[in-house]
């Protein structure tokens, strides 16, 4: 309490500039990302400790660096804060094996974890922070009020924010132990499963750093090639579906005929990327795997080529374009072209798998299907689609209703 009654200002300080920077990020984020309100930061409250530290760094640093010139000051904190910034990302990473933000496709990044073009805005905010910000908190906020009246607000204000790191904490371990846990089963999970889960993986951490979703979706479907775990788990998996009262629909990913027909092109950035794109509930790859699967099965129990049903059905919607920004008849006629030229620009397709992708709208394109193997990947394109929109449109209703 001594330490507190003695650095008072500089813990008001804290408590005033993480709100601020809770009120620059959120207000930014909520404009850039058009996803409605974003309530940043890890806490519940609006406040964002690390511009709070940040700032206490600088102000202690401040006074001594003086007759150093302002714009090398700035240059030092920059380094500092950006420092800041890595070192939280790597801890949050080391606890609970989450990234947060992820700057990866920015340039000049190093781990993802902080970029040039951040460090930037954190020189232009240092610079107004040392020129306005901070003189004018210290003459209207910290030097007006009186003692009495700084002590109690610190005190409850850092109560406050602590006993929502405990609880935000506590809240963030259990989305990370429930995601490790869902990539565990990942293979027993059906559509609709998927779909009812999604509800669950509504988080508000999800909301705020989105990019969780982003590699957990990644990690979820690339963690389907691995094929030995997958064998040592069988049991279990057996067990969790009989729990769940429901078949593991991906029973192909256990089958090593079809993990050696499509590894070469999961294991491709291209086919990477459709991580990336929604499509009716689900992302692109999650959306092509289902079908890839499913049509794989039956070209085998048809005795048809089973190897290019799959390879096709996985790149039949390589479009790698989020369908929603191309809505209309547009998207539904071109899209299976936009997918044929981009999946000839980077593999060797047969005449069987071009025909699985340039056909798979039929009948809205005007050719009927030369190989049988396109008229089982279309099928099962259209019951896998019809599921996923069903799934879709109840969320949508939950959502109206919640
Ligand atoms: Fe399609
Ligand atoms: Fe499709």
């Amino acid at each position: 309490m001594q330490f507190l009654i003695h650095n008072i200002d500089y813990f008001l300080g804290f408590i005033i500039y993480s709100f601020l920077g809770w009120i620059v990020e959120s207000a930014g984020r909520t404009m850039l990302e058009k996803r409605g309100f974003v309530n940043s930061g890890f806490l519940h409250n609006p406040f964002i400790p690390i511009y709070g530290v940040g700032a206490i760094i600088i102000i202690l640093l401040n006074q001594p660096l003086l007759p150093i010139a302002l714009p090398l000051r700035i240059l030092i904190f920059t380094i500092i804060c950006t420092a800041l910034e890595y070192l939280t990302g790597l801890a949050f990473e080391a606890i609970f094996k989450i990234k947060l933000w992820d700057y990866t496709k920015q340039k000049f990044n190093i781990h993802g974890r902080i970029c040039l073009f951040n460090s930037f805005l954190w020189a232009i905010l240092i610079g107004f922070f040392i020129l306005l910000i901070r003189p004018n908190v210290d003459r209207l906020i910290i030097g007006r009020l009186a003692f009495e009246a700084k002590y109690y607000i610190a005190l409850v204000l850092l109560a406050v924010i602590l006993f929502d790191t405990l609880i935000s904490t506590l809240e963030l371990k259990s989305t990370a132990l429930f995601l490790n846990q869902l990539l565990v089963k990942y293979n027993s999970l059906t559509v609709s499963m998927m779909g009812s889960l999604s509800k669950k993986i509504r988080n508000r951490f999800f909301h705020i750093f989105p990019n969780i979703e982003k590699i957990f979706t990644g990690r979820f479907m690339l963690g389907f090639l691995d094929l030995f775990k997958v064998r040592q788990r069988e049991p279990e998996l057996r067990r969790i579906s009989q729990i769940i009262n429901q078949p593991p629909l991906v029973q192909a990913a256990m089958d090593p005929a079809y993990v050696d027909a499509v590894q070469d092109l999961l294991a491709h950035d291209v086919v990477k990327q459709m991580t990336e794109y929604p499509h009716h509930d689900q992302t692109t790859l999650a959306h092509s795997l289902v079908v890839s699967q499913v049509s794989f099965q039956l070209a085998k129990k048809f005795k048809a080529d089973a190897r290019s049903t799959a390879r096709g059905a996985l790149l039949h919607d390589l479009f790698l374009y989020s369908w929603r920004d191309h809505q209309g008849i547009s998207h539904v006629v071109n899209h299976p072209k936009i997918a044929l030229a981009n999946a000839q620009k980077h593999f060797q397709l047969n005449e069987v798998e071009t025909d699985i992708i340039l056909k798979h709208m039929w009948p809205l394109c005007r050719r009927f299907f030369r190989y049988r193997e396109a008229f089982i990947v279309s099928m099962v394109d259209k019951i896998v689609a019809t599921k996923e929109a069903i799934a879709m449109l109840n969320q949508f209703i939950n959502q109206k209703m919640n």
